[in-house]
């Protein structure tokens, strides 16, 4: 039985765990403002909010409804448009900026437009025009062009700015609240949730299922159908598994931390300072509060971007029996991994000591699209040469890759034009890609060496004195 307050309501339900919580709100709640697009997470149509209870505060964040399981509703606050409308039928601050600055046409994609900017007005990220633009970059529309969206949005993002007289305030959702943005009932939901936590709260069980479900950005996608009934368990919404936190040396994450946690975590941003413009370049704002780390790491895309920055950490995993192995040993082939079908991952530890990082990320999109080539590097320097190196490449190999003879070839090295270059042929010899629709093998053994090459100019600043062309 799943118990969540869905709008104004509490539900409970005794649908199957894998119904997608879009299916759920239009065809069993009749709640037909949430629209369907993609169902592959790609157009934001299907947006909604999510208020999950976090240390006695309600968290709003937006998820893609077609990719969300009704497990990972169970004592949250699910909000379709239909539950931020106002009484008589007036317009809410966002769909009144939306109309003004011309940003609906057919209307098709508004209502996402509307519960991304939405999750903006209510969550804790910083009220500015950036932050605003940003919360919409999962969001298609097909006729009226983005500018008009993006006026609405920086109008938005001003209004409520004045409105919380600071730009990053902890109270964002009862400013919210007074102006107008979300109904009054949301000032009720943290004490509900508060008993519904009480009743759903289940201890981490290991009594295992076949199959493990995160935030089910991949499984979803790759199969829908079959995930309505799979036996499955659901491991979103563990809090020992959603955890960031400094361990003597180390930093350990808990396996279904998601990609948005890194994004708002302090000792993230402490340590990684380019942390939102590399963390920018994967997936969108909806998919990246979903994207788990542990999903990345076992979907084992060659392409995943989470992995090649932990590849290039060094970091490792730990299974819930307590094994522990480096992550670039879980990758045995295309998608073969050194685990057990009852192992998952509970924990991921890499060395907090991080001195010169650096991801890099080459797709056809530049937002809200897969890599065609990625890369990460991260470095040690002592005496000016290096002293530790390890380096990650992905979408040059049938897995996810740590350059193993690239990194220990960096070692003692200082860091020169000679260095670069004789480690680029190192690391072609490391790397068999494929032709493919992102682009032809040979085209992707470019990349990947300007991309190598682009971490050294984005670390130290450095300065080619002459460039060699050939791959
Ligand atoms: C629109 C869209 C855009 C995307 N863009 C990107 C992108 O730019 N870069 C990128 O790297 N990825 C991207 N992805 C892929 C996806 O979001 C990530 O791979 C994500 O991290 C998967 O995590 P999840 O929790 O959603 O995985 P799920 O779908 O829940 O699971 C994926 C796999 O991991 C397993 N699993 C989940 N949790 C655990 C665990 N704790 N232990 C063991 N196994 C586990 C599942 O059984 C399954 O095999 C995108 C996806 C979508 C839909
Ligand atoms: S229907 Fe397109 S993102 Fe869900
Ligand atoms: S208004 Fe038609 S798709 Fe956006």
């Amino acid at each position: 039985m799943k118990r969540f307050i869905l709008n104004n309501q509490t539900i409970e339900t005794d649908l199957p765990a894998g119904t997608t919580v879009l299916d759920f709100v239009r065809y069993h709640k009749n709640l037909k403002g949430t629209k369907i697009g993609c169902r592959e997470g790609d157009c934001g149509a299907c947006t909604i909010l999510v208020g999950e209870l976090v240390e006695n505060f309600v968290k709003y964040r937006t998820q893609t409804s077609c990719l969300m399981p009704l497990a990972n509703a169970n004592g949250k606050h699910i909000v379709t448009v239909e539950g931020i409308n106002k009484p008589n039928n007036e317009l809410t601050e966002v769909q009144q900026a939306m109309v003004d600055e011309s940003g609906t046409q057919c209307g098709f994609c508004t209502v996402g437009f509307v519960m991304s900017l939405t999750g903006f007005c209510v969550d804790d990220t910083e009220k500015s025009q950036e932050q605003a633009v940003s919360s919409i970059d999962g969001n298609i529309c097909r006729c009226t062009g983005y500018k008009s969206i993006e006026r609405a949005a920086e109008r938005v993002s001003y209004q409520l700015s004045v409105a919380s007289g600071q730009k990053n305030s902890v109270n964002n959702l009862d400013v919210a609240i007074e102006r107008g943005f979300v109904p009054a009932y949301f000032s009720e939901i943290t004490a509900k949730l508060v008993q519904l936590k009480q009743e759903t709260n289940q201890p981490l069980t290991t009594d295992h299922r076949p199959l493990f479900v995160g935030g089910g950005t991949d499984l979803y996608v790759q199969r829908p159908d079959e995930m309505i009934h799979a036996e499955a368990q659901n491991l979103f919404d563990y809090s020992e598994l959603r955890n960031i936190e400094e361990v003597g040396e180390f930093i350990e994450i808990g396996g279904s931390a998601t990609v948005t946690d890194l994004l708002v975590s302090p000792i993230f941003q402490n340590i990684f300072l380019n942390l939102y413009k590399h963390l920018k370049l994967v997936s969108s704002t909806p998919i990246r509060n979903m994207a788990t780390l542990a999903g990345n790491f076992v979907n084992a895309s060659p392409i995943g971007d989470i992995t090649a920055w932990f590849l290039a950490l060094d970091a490792s995993i730990v299974f819930n029996n307590d094994r522990e192995i480096r992550l670039s040993e879980l990758y045995l082939g295309y998608k073969t991994l050194a685990k057990t079908s009852d192992e998952f991952i509970k924990t991921i530890r890499f060395g907090k000591d991080v001195q010169h990082f650096n991801f890099e990320k080459v797709s056809k999109r530049t937002f809200l699209d897969i890599s065609s080539v990625n890369s990460a590097i991260s470095l040690k320097l002592e005496n000016n040469k290096i002293s530790e190196a390890h380096v990650s490449a992905g979408g040059v190999a049938p897995i996810p890759l740590y350059l193993k003879k690239t990194s220990e070839f960096l070692l003692g090295k200082k860091i020169s034009e000679k260095t670069i270059l004789q480690a680029n042929e190192i690391l072609q010899t490391e790397i068999s890609p494929i032709s493919d629709v992102r682009g032809s093998a040979e085209y992707k053994r470019l990349l990947l060496r300007q991309l190598f090459t682009a971490h050294f100019v984005e670390l130290f600043d450095f300065q080619f004195l002459e460039m060699e062309t050939k791959p």
